[in-house]
């Protein structure tokens, strides 16, 4: 590979961003970057030093105190907290609603900006979340806006919350999921929207295997073969 490589994937909770970028990222040799690791991680301060997670001044008056350390070990993104990993403390319900409501504060986005573009300045890089084509990457080489319908997507967050072991039930998962949607596309700050030339992919109706096939295609289409 002769040059660093940047794809974006946005979209809503639930849509299969992740999965579908830590596909992508095995099969292209990128590094996957989940940004909404980061966003949860700053929830969970709040929720440790129990600061109301729309509390601007008083959770920006800790920004010194917020060491976020991303790191790849086995293959896997582990995000830690002031050196303590939380990769599995950060994905609760809980977790979910404290970082939708910190990731709406300009102040905690614009604090998290410059780890995100670092990240892809050193490495070709498969970056996921909301803000990612409009924001973080407006240059990306490939930029993919990904939809799937509500109680699909809600299917999909309740499976994976129960083989973690999680305790919830399929009505409260989607009445989160659309909590969250609500705030993440509503919000002044980076609202959760398609940038003007990303491709919009819906994979209601793909599996796994047919949404990276898919998503291979569209990366094709954009920067060629030369990957
Ligand atoms: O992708 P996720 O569900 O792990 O993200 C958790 C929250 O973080 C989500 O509700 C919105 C926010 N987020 C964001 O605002 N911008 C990003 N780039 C990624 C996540």
């Amino acid at each position: 590979m002769s040059r660093i490589y940047k794809i974006a994937i946005d979209g809503p909770s639930g849509v299969g961003k992740s999965t579908l970028a830590k596909g992508l990222a095995k099969e292209l040799g990128f590094v996957y970057v989940d940004t909404g690791a980061i966003y949860r991680t700053v929830g969970l301060y709040a929720q440790y030093n129990e600061i109301d997670p729309h509390d601007e001044e008083g959770l920006s008056a800790h920004f010194g105190k917020i060491d976020i350390e991303l790191k790849w070990e086995d293959g896997a993104q582990h995000v830690y907290l002031c050196g303590k990993d939380v990769s599995e403390e950060i994905r609760t319900p809980k977790s979910s609603m404290y970082a939708s409501a910190v990731s709406a504060l300009p102040k905690v986005r614009a604090f998290l900006l410059d780890m995100q573009r670092s990240i892809a300045s050193k490495t070709s890089v498969i970056m996921d979340g909301r803000d990612i084509g409009t924001v973080i990457l407006p240059d990306a080489d490939v930029k993919i806006f990904m939809s799937a319908d509500e109680v699909s997507r809600a299917k999909r967050r309740y499976k994976e919350l129960c083989e973690k072991g999680q305790t919830v039930s399929f009505d409260e998962v989607l009445s989160d999921m659309k909590q969250r949607d609500f705030n993440d596309s509503t919000r002044s700050a980076a609202p959760l929207k398609p940038a003007e030339d990303a491709v919009m992919f819906d994979n209601t109706e793909l599996d796994i295997a047919q949404t990276i096939e898919a998503a291979k295609k569209i990366i094709t289409e954009k920067i060629g073969n030369e990957l």
